[in-house]
């Protein structure tokens, strides 16, 4: 495969990248450099171009004029000149756009072959490759690094009508529009980030972490200089250390957690507080933002009389990072991240190398890193206490402690540069050359919830993709109450094979999988159908008033669905169903798991989403099986003759009268679900164990 990078801005090329030099030589930059470095040592990436503008600037080096610069045997940079020669900001790019795409254009078709694909980094290198795509056909990739209308979001009412944004975001529209997929690197971006745009329908957005170079920190050492440095700080050193790493900006949130310390008692019996906040040598020195947050730092040390339990060092260096997390781990200590949202997480994957258990916010990247690698708890950053108390329960509880820092160290593994390269060669090869399409017209649809029921058992689900490679006359579809890019994710961490349709959010949205059997297409009269017995702003104000339950994070409220922890409450779902009957606002209230509590609307169910797929695809009655284990797929069980309830159901499933009908397996997990298809269509095999 020939593979086309485009990217704009800033200072690249291939060593000794001046990172920081102006505001455009940043991550992005290294993150193009090593994902073509890893993709190129692919034996199924032939070749490679990273396509950027050519410019002159004396200060800048001369590197930058140089028309074609060679990285490796597989991969060159190629510079392009257009109209202007100057060095030019992101802001200015726009300009020179049409006679970037016409120096492209010429580049292509004078090379001895075109790209298969090309992959647009950034909005202004979207826009060509769209562009592109019009005059050649050559499909593209598109990586945002940052977007336009979330930079606008968090900014300062007074600085949001700004006719410079107004342009970026224009220009994202049209990258997004024409993308044939779209790479995020967390659910946060896939499903909220983009949210935002018109163009952006969600079956072409595919999440792929990011690599991240972890090595330092799973080989970090305690250094005794960088210790003393914290230590003094400290009455009692030898105790376990809370540690927060993080510029002191706004977002990071750093006061809330030094307030949450410094209300519990209980906490500060066991534990030091070290918050390393970046470097200063004179608060006034600092941006006026950090200096606000250093000083609210410093006040809440000496409101809560923290002296001698709080370390906040002055300075510290990049390379000092290791060893300050290795200590933390040595005091048998936990990481916390209390950001009020964080785009991805790096440092959480830094403690999780250093074996260090993790509290992190709730919003943004860590709901993927905490579901990753099970080596911490998620707390809402606005929740001070409910800070101090998850702190607590791993502190508190050796064993728990000991699980997630063992669990961190699969943080290396799972967010590696090669495995990267894997997952986002497969969706580049599905975009640039689509399968056939499969030869026997499928006599059956088989939907299965995940959680539980297809994922839980790694053998099991081992089992199941392999039996499931041999029926071919299986249309397979999964029925789950995670979101979409949620259940995608947890697919292809359990290898499992990929559904033709994707049931989520307990049955609020439905996607099928498009031809080219790489991105999905929301199911939009399914959405057009329940809308209108839906007022999600009213149930969701009914129940935060009288409902005595706790709203899951951010990213579990979706369009149709708004969800909740129950507490373990029995009656929950009871009493809130009537909650929302008496104030006219009837809704399907499902609860599972003990503690989950779903809310949709209407008759909205895993069951009714299945029997619109059955109707959308003329499948009969009897060629429809469903499998399942827990409270949410009861609606999913009732409405199907052909059911299974696997071996490990919880909700007391099989006892229940309405599900008298259902087949009750003897295997557990996707076992199960063999099973029940093969009692269904009177096969019979040699028995194995669960
Ligand atoms: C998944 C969802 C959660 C929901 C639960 C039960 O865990 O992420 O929001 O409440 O399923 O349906
Ligand atoms: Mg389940």
């Amino acid at each position: 495969m020939f593979i086309m990078h485009v990217a704009l801005q800033g200072c690249l090329r291939a060593s000794e990248v001046p990172y920081g030099i102006n505001a455009d030589t940043g991550g992005h930059i290294r993150y193009l450099l090593e994902l073509s470095r890893a993709v190129g040592r692919h034996p199924a990436v032939a070749r490679q171009e990273i396509v950027t503008r050519a410019f002159r600037d004396r200060r800048l080096g001369r590197a930058h004029l140089a028309g074609i610069e060679p990285i490796d045997a597989a991969t060159r940079i190629v510079r392009l000149r257009t109209a202007s020669q100057a060095y030019l900001p992101k802001e200015a790019l726009w300009r020179e756009h049409d006679a970037f795409v016409d120096a492209l254009v010429r580049h292509i078709e004078r090379l001895d072959r075109p790209p298969d694909l090309i992959h647009a980094h950034y909005a202004d290198a979207g826009r060509v490759a769209a562009a592109i795509r019009a005059r050649l056909g050559i499909p593209y990739l598109f990586t945002a690094h940052s977007l336009g209308r979330v930079k606008r979001a968090i900014l300062p009412a007074e600085r949001r009508a700004s006719p410079e944004l107004d342009r970026r975001i224009a220009i994202e529209e049209e990258a997004i529009l024409g993308a044939s997929g779209i790479i995020a690197s967390s659910r946060d971006e896939a499903e909220l980030q983009y949210a935002g745009y018109d163009g952006a329908d969600p079956g072409r957005i595919r999440i792929i972490v990011p690599g991240s170079d972890l090595a330092a920190f799973a080989a970090g050492r305690r250094d005794p200089a960088v210790e003393a440095r914290l230590e003094r700080f400290l009455r009692d050193p030898a105790k376990p250390v809370i540690l927060a790493v993080a510029r002191p900006v706004s977002r990071k949130n750093l006061p809330a957690l030094v307030d949450a310390f410094g209300r519990s008692a209980t906490l500060r019996a066991r534990a030091n507080l070290v918050v390393v906040a970046g470097s200063r040598d004179d608060i006034d020195a600092l941006e006026p933002e950090c200096a606000r947050n250093v000083r609210e730092i410093v006040e809440l040390v000496d409101r809560h009389d923290l002296y001698g339990s709080v370390a906040y060092p002055k300075s510290h260096c990049p390379d000092e990072v290791p060893a300050i997390f290795a200590h933390a781990a040595a005091r048998r200590g936990v990481f916390v991240n209390p950001a009020l949202n964080e785009p991805f997480g790096l440092t959480l994957l830094e403690a999780a190398a250093s074996g260090l258990p993790v509290v992190a916010t709730d919003s943004g990247g860590p709901n993927d890193i905490v579901e990753t690698c099970r080596n911490g708890i998620l707390v809402d950053p606005h929740c001070r206490d409910g800070i101090a108390s998850a702190i607590d329960s791993i502190l508190a509880d050796d064993a728990l402690w000991d699980r997630y820092s063992s669990a961190g160290h699969a943080a290396v593994h799972a967010y590696d540069w090669t495995r990267h390269a894997a997952h986002y060669l497969r969706f580049a090869h599905e975009i640039a050359a689509p399968p056939p399409p499969p030869p026997v017209a499928p006599q059956l649809l088989l939907v299965s919830d995940i959680d539980n029921t297809l994922v839980g058992c790694v053998e099991s689900t081992r089992c199941f993709a392999e039996w499931h490679a041999g029926q071919p006359d299986i249309l397979f579809g999964i029925a789950t109450g995670r979101s979409l890019h949620s259940a995608l994710s947890i697919l292809a961490q359990a290898n499992a094979p990929r559904p033709q349709i994707i049931i989520s959010s307990v049955g609020s949205e439905i996607y099928r999988l498009a031809g080219n059997g790489a991105v999905y297409a929301a199911d939009t009269e399914w959405a057009e159908r329940i809308a209108h017995r839906w007022d999600a702003e009213r149930v969701g104000r009914l129940i935060a008033a009288a409902g005595g339950v706790t709203r899951q994070g951010p990213l579990e409220q979706r369009r149709f669905k708004l969800s909740y922890f129950t507490g373990g409450d029995p009656g929950a779902a009871s009493r809130i169903g009537a909650l929302l009957a008496d104030a006219g606002h009837s809704c399907q209230v499902i609860q599972s798991h003990g503690r989950y509590l779903d809310v949709l609307p209407l008759g909205v169910s895993k069951g009714s989403a299945v029997e619109h797929v059955r109707r959308r695809l003329g499948f009969a009655r009897d060629q429809v099986i469903v499998a399942g284990d827990s409270g949410n797929d009861v609606e999913m069980l009732r409405a199907v003759p052909q059911a299974i309830i696997v071996a490990n159901y919880t909700d007391g499933l099989a006892h229940r009268p309405d599900l008298a009908h259902t087949y009750v397996a003897s295997s557990s997990f996707a076992r199960g679900v063999i099973e029940g298809v093969d009692h269904f269509r009177g096969v019979r095999r040699p028995a194995v164990d669960a």
